[in-house]
């Protein structure tokens, strides 16, 4: 089976390059050098010769991928597989595609944010200094709590799966590390193994390398308007602990854009997008798009004040941003649309938001620490009632209350957020008082697998 497709592969090369190939000669000239001959791609000019046979093998053995690339801008620019694929022979990534055996071209499938900074080192540079970057793929690699959540429980390492087996990680393969990244890791011939390829945002590549660029502009079209639509973050950015998408679709912001956006111009230069080409932000527009005097960056941290993921909301700092900063940009960017009255009653609503959440999680972080002293804790999270609604209480209902405060979806910041933190909180100031009365906890989790997600 193998040898036959190298064989009709070698067959197709021999007759691409052998004179029989030239009658499509003629009409080239009107496609940019480029067309479509009986669905084999023939490049004459623009190419050097090793980059030609990529495109031109390519467009028969993986067609859509040679399809998406041509109608990019990066396609018209003639970037070309060979610009991105092709590497060093002493690359860590180093290793030859079928075709390509015997010769002395190198290439690699994994392509990091180090292969794009080459002709875009600011977009990278920013990039890297994002939480997108090395932050995203702090919980895969680096946190023990996460490394028991998805390999003790969720790989369910409990009932005797062998650590670090395909059903083990299967799990994290196609759960966190598909939005997050992980560490690629690499076979004999080294091209990527034990599921860990491709991956999220924070991907981290055999030769140190970090990020992914596609997540946003997909391969292999790389198209800026479609990283300017909400649908390029929606693919993480949704669901029950970070529902931006939903929050988006239900604010006026996303009324808007799904009522009008079809007519919308997506294509404008870079730095150019300004209101007019459209009515409404999209989620690109507030974190990371120009408007106005405000200039575009690939760091989405940029803009933020407040840290509205973690357990208690704190001013961003240090890696995560500089919240006063955050604060003054973000206001920029709503006030190209909104007189100040409206921006400065929304920037202190949020700041409102985000101080009556804290309040619930201080008063709930008192009342652990004393069931703690009082050895009133059970000792396995997931199996203790009080400890599994404190995780809810923040991790879902707490999110969604400040993120949907922040981004002006007022079904989320209430009937999904505020009035679950209550409910969550009361249940939670139940079972300590019920555990101080008896000196117990109880026998069972009174939350178990039915919490308020
Ligand atoms: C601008 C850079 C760029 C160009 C140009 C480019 N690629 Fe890619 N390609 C990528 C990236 C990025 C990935 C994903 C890498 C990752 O996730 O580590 C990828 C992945 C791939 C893969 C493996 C994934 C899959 O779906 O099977 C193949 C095969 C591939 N490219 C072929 C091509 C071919 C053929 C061309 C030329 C027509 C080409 N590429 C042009 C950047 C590029
Ligand atoms: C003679 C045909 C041919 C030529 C020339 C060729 N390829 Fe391939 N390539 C293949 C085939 C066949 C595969 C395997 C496709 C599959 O797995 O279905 C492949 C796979 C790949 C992959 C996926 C990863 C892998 O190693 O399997 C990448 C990336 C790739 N080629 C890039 C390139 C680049 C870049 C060039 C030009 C420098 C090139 N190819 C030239 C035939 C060719
Ligand atoms: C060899 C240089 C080169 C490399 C490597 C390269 N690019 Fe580009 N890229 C360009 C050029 C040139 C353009 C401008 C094309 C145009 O608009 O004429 C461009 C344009 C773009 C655009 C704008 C497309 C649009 O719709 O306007 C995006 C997005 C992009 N590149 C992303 C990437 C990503 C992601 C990578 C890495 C996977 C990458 N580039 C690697 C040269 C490169
Ligand atoms: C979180 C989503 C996201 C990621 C990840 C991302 N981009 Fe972008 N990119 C965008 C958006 C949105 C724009 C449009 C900005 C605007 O409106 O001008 C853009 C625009 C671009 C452009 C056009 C020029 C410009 O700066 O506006 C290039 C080139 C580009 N990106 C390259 C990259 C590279 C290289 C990486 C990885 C280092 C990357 N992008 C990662 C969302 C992303
Ligand atoms: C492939 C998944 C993915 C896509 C697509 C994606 N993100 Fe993210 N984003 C993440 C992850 C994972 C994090 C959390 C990073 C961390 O661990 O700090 C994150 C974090 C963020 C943050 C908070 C920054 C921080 O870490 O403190 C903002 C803001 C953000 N993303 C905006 C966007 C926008 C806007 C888009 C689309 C233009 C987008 N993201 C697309 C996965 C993604
Ligand atoms: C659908 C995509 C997606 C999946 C699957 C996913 N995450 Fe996330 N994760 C995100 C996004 C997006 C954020 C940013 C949340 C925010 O800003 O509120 C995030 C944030 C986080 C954070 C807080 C950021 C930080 O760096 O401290 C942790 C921890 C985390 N995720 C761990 C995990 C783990 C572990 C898994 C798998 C068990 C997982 N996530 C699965 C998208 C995802
Ligand atoms: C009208 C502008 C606007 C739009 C549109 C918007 N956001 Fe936001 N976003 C904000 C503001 C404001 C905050 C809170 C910033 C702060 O802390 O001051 C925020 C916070 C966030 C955070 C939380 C970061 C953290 O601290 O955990 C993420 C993630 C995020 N946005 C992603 C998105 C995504 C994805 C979309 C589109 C589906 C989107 N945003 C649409 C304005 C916007
Ligand atoms: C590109 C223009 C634009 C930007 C930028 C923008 N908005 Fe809006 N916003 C609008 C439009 C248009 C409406 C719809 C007004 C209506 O309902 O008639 C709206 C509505 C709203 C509403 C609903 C209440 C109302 O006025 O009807 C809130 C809240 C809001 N925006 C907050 C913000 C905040 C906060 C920012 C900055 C983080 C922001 N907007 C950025 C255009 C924008």
């Amino acid at each position: 089976m193998k040898n036959r497709r190298v064989l009709a592969v070698m067959a197709g090369l021999f007759w691409l390059l052998s004179p029989a190939a030239a009658p499509a000669q003629t009409p080239a000239e009107k496609t940019h050098g480029i067309e479509l001959e009986k669905q084999v791609l023939i490049v004459h000019r623009g190419y050097t010769e090793a980059a030609k046979q990529c495109i031109e093998c390519h467009s028969k053995n993986t067609p859509g991928i040679v399809e998406n690339w041509k109608n990019g801008k990066m396609g018209h620019a003639t970037v070309s597989c060979y610009d991105c694929h092709v590497v060093e022979k002493d690359s860590p990534m180093a290793s030859q595609c079928e075709g390509l055996k015997g010769t002395d071209i190198y290439t690699s499938p994994m392509i990091s944010s180090q292969t794009c900074s080459k002709c875009h080192p600011r977009e990278a540079e920013q990039f890297l200094k994002s939480g997108h970057a090395r932050l995203a793929g702090v919980p895969v690699l680096e946190s023990d709590g996460m490394q028991s959540l998805m390999y003790l429980n969720e790989g369910a390492g409990f009932l005797g799966v062998e650590k670090g087996s395909p059903v083990n990680n299967a799990s994290r393969a196609a759960g966190c590390q598909a939005c997050h990244g992980g560490q690629v890791e690499l076979g004999k011939d080294n091209k990527p193994v034990n599921a860990t390829w491709p991956g999220g945002v924070g991907t981290r590549y055999p030769d140190g390398s970090i990020g992914n660029c596609t997540v946003c502009h997909t391969r292999h079209q790389f198209s800026v308007a479609e990283a300017r639509k909400p649908e390029a973050c929606a693919s993480c950015h949704l669901g029950p602990d970070h529902p931006n998408i939903e929050i988006y679709n239900e604010s006026k912001h996303g009324q808007i854009y799904l009522a009008h956006g079809d007519k919308w111009n997506f294509e404008a230069a870079p730095d150019t997008w300004e209101p007019g080409d459209y009515h409404s932000p999209t989620c690109a527009v507030c974190h990371m798009s120009g408007i106005g005097d405000v200039t575009t960056t690939h760091n989405v941290n940029e803009r933020l004040k407040w840290d509205l993921m973690h357990k208690r909301s704190e001013l961003r700092k240090n890696e995560r941003g500089d919240g006063e900063k955050g604060d003054r940009l973000m206001r920029q960017v709503c006030k190209n649309c909104h007189s100040s009255l409206h921006t400065n009653y929304q920037r202190e609503l949020l700041d409102s938001a985000v101080a009556l959440y804290n309040t619930y999680w201080d008063k709930a972080v008192a009342m652990k620490k004393e069931l703690k002293e009082k050895n009133l804790l059970g000792k396995d999270p997931w199996k203790d009632g009080f400890q599994e609604l404190m995780y809810y209480l923040w991790h879902h209902t707490g999110r969604r209350a400040r993120q949907g405060t922040a981004m002006n979806g007022p079904d989320y910041s209430h009937w999904h957020g505020f009035f679950q933190v209550f409910q969550v909180y009361k249940d939670m100031e139940a079972i300590y008082k019920k555990r101080l009365e008896t000196g117990k906890i109880e026998d069972l989790s009174t939350v178990m697998s039915t919490g308020p997600i």
